[in-house]
């Protein structure tokens, strides 16, 4: 008789993500090679949630309130959930979406549920919503499928692309349901033609692993223009990454997080340019050189 290991603890390692890639808004995201969360599940009769590491003192422990909780409700598979952010929270990249993408994929594992991984995708979406109001698959998709992803009600499709990143995070907090309430409520068909051009070009360019057709179509006119305000010194800091070799340069996911598309061989360039034209603007800022990498992995 084959041996069965019982599993009664996993471990996930989620990543950071980027959404919307300008041209994209709620349905593109690309999986970072790092930072990321770590989370730890074991079955326990109820439902208990501690959070440690970046930021932790502002997320709430609550099942009802926290993504990790809300994933637990969804699948019925109680637990005693720890999470170790590696993801600072309202960054824009991604860190309520990581916490329940971890937790769907551990989960699904420690109870023996065998959802795949894209079924999970729209579990830990309802998660997510507990963080920023709206369901959106966006950050969640990439988390758990890696690569670049595209997330639509009907379906998500997966492309497995490689290509330098590099994100600079400041020391400024912007609240995703904030950044969504003051989004336009229509858009003019000028803009969606525009929109329509610049997300081809985007996805065509992630199949060609092309970072200048993937810069070119990060520009959008409809909702990063209504954010940038959010950010102080957003225009300086385009500019000074432009200059340093980025092809294009937008607002990750909500903000405050700024995402660059390096050319080849111009990461570090384009980062320390980032850092240095948030500081003259008076604002402290990390920067990451990373790239798209895979999904959520699972340690059992
Ligand atoms: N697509 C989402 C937004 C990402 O921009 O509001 C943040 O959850």
């Amino acid at each position: 008789m084959p041996l069965v290991k019982r599993v009664t603890m996993v471990t996930v390692r989620a990543p950071a993500t980027v959404a919307n890639l300008g041209s994209g808004f709620d349905v593109f995201g690309i999986a970072l090679r790092q930072p990321a969360d770590i989370i730890h599940v074991e079955k326990a009769e109820e439902t208990t949630i501690q959070v440690n590491g970046i930021g932790s003192n502002y997320i709430p422990t609550s099942p009802k309130k926290n993504t990790a909780g809300v994933v637990a409700e969804e699948l019925d598979a109680p637990a005693t959930i720890t999470i170790n952010k590696g993801i600072r929270p309202s960054s824009g990249l991604g860190s309520s979406a990581a916490s329940a993408a971890g937790t769907a994929l551990a989960l699904n594992a420690l109870y023996g549920q065998e959802l795949s991984r894209e079924e999970l995708v729209w579990i830990a979406a309802k998660g997510e919503s507990a963080a920023s109001g709206e369901p959106h698959a966006d950050n969640v998709a990439p988390s758990l499928l890696g690569g670049f992803t595209i997330a639509t009600p009907d379906g998500i499709t997966t492309i497995d692309a490689h290509l330098d990143i590099v994100v600079c995070l400041p020391e400024i907090t912007v609240s995703t349901r904030n950044a969504r309430e003051m989004l336009p409520k229509s858009v003019d068909l000028h803009s969606h033609v525009q929109t329509v051009g610049n997300a081809a070009t985007l996805t065509a360019g992630m199949t060609q692993n092309n970072p200048e057709l993937v810069g070119r179509g990060l520009s959008d006119s409809v909702v990063t223009p209504t954010r940038t305000n959010l950010i102080s010194g957003y225009e300086s800091v385009h500019q000074a990454a432009m200059d340093a070799g980025a092809t294009g340069v937008t607002i990750g996911g909500s903000g405050p997080t700024m995402l660059a598309i390096p050319k080849k061989g111009k990461s570090r360039e384009v980062a320390s340019a980032m850092v240095s034209a948030f500081l003259e603007q008076g604002v402290n800022s990390r920067a990451y050189q990373t790239n798209i990498g895979p999904g959520a992995e699972l340690y059992l």
